[in-house]
């Protein structure tokens, strides 16, 4: 596939798909982060002397039009980093975007509103997409994708497009995800560990099943782990469980060692009885989580075992926190697994999904990580080992 320095854009009109799926408060952007992630290949297009068209989508409008879903605070905290007037024009739902994107000077540019207005954005079948990808691929010369939060998404903007436009590239966000996410991850140096958390088991069982013998550990923390201590046999209490992957989490734990990886759950954990009980938070070993109440942090003894794995390791990739950390009583988990990682001179570091990432800003740790990942769900993906579609859509761009 290409990139867009491979490609002629001095003059040209670009439509680049951005993912500016940012969070707001009361139409106030709360971290620009994603935006900020895309600014060097926005840049380096406008000073190339190309005209820019941005297409996004903000949260899940379900092909209605949802004014407090508009990106008019995207294209204004765009413009501003970009130092340019972004004028943000409804989508394809008027003629008007096609009239303001054929009269775009070089230098210039222009948003498109959310895509999800428009239900043909996220079809589930080529049928539902409809034309909507080649009408948007008409708008320009050139179709840059540089939205890696949406490259596992079927959505028109992210694989339809390329089948329509005349040239399509990825972005230099797209290329430093894949170096990082994909290259450097080929032959990592060891060990090399793997520090899972968050809610869900089901999200994160791609993962780990791909992971199992590539990586040296894996740490497994936050209510995931609940659903491990099930498998073992251990009581948990009124704790976050998926009883159904039971047994997938005894096929991991079995798996584990006779394949290469150490499997390292918690034993201990920070329990209370409901998760605003903060003053009555206990902390109890493993198997001695009290039957009316639940864990919602790991403890001192597997923070220890933690930090020491994680002190002699020189690849690492984290996704979950340990805990309910935007509750400070429950943070101390993530807290420590965060300075641990921050801590290591000489180990590639690498973040990703938003809770992980909420983590490592709230500690200020972001520069001591070696790359944090704007994806959340096309991070898991990609660590499953899975090619994302958007990835096949710009190679299959190339010779269609
Ligand atoms: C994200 O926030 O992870 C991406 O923007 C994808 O959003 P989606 O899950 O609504 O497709």
């Amino acid at each position: 596939m290409l990139f867009i320095d491979q490609v002629d854009i001095s003059g040209k009109k670009l439509l680049f798909r951005v993912d500016f799926n940012v969070p707001l408060e009361n139409g106030v952007i709360t971290d620009d982060n994603r935006i900020q992630a895309a600014m060097p290949t926005l840049k380096y297009a406008l000073d190339k002397g190309a005209a820019i068209i941005l297409c996004a989508h903000l949260g899940k409008p379900k092909g209605q039009v949802v004014p407090e879903l508009s990106l008019a605070p995207v294209a204004k905290r765009t413009g501003e980093l970009l130092g340019v007037d972004i004028e943000l024009v409804p989508g394809l739902l008027s003629n008007l975007a096609v009239e303001k994107a054929a009269a775009l000077k070089p230098g210039q540019a222009l948003m498109l509103d959310n895509l999800r207005y428009n239900p043909e954005e996220t079809g589930k079948t080529a049928a539902e997409r409809g034309d909507f990808g080649q009408r948007l691929a008409s708008l320009a010369d050139v179709y840059v994708n540089d939205a890696f939060g949406v490259a596992h998404r079927e959505n028109a903007s992210v694989v339809d497009i390329p089948k329509y436009a005349p040239v399509s590239c990825g972005g230099f966000l797209l290329q430093k995800e894949q170096k990082f996410l994909g290259d450097a991850l080929q032959e990592p140096k060891r060990p090399y560990v793997c520090v899972s958390g968050g809610a869900k088991v089901s999200t994160k069982l791609g993962i780990l099943n791909n992971l199992l013998g590539k990586v040296d550990d894996i740490i497994i923390g936050g209510a995931m782990a609940n659903t491990f201590m099930l498998a073992k046999g251990y009581e948990v209490g009124n704790s976050l469980i998926e009883k159904d992957l039971v047994e997938d989490a005894k096929s991991i734990m079995e798996k584990a060692d006779s394949m290469g990886s150490k499997l390292h759950l918690p034993v201990d954990y920070i329990y209370a009885d409901t998760h605003e009980a903060v003053e009555a938070a206990g902390v109890c070993a493993a198997d001695m989580i009290p039957a009316d109440s639940m864990v919602l942090d790991i403890g001192p003894e597997t923070i220890k075992n933690f930090v020491s794995v994680l002190a002699r390791s020189k690849t690492i990739v984290w996704n979950g926190p340990m805990g309910l950390f935007e509750t400070p009583a429950f943070a101390k988990g993530s807290m420590a697994v965060c300075a641990a990682i921050a801590d290591l001179d000489d180990a590639l570091s690498i973040v990703g999904g938003g809770d992980t990432d909420a983590v490592v800003h709230m500690m200020h740790l972001a520069d001591k990580f070696s790359f944090i990942s704007t994806g959340g769900g096309s991070f898991l993906e990609f660590l499953e080992g899975k090619e994302l579609p958007a990835f096949t859509a710009l190679k299959e761009g190339l010779i269609s």
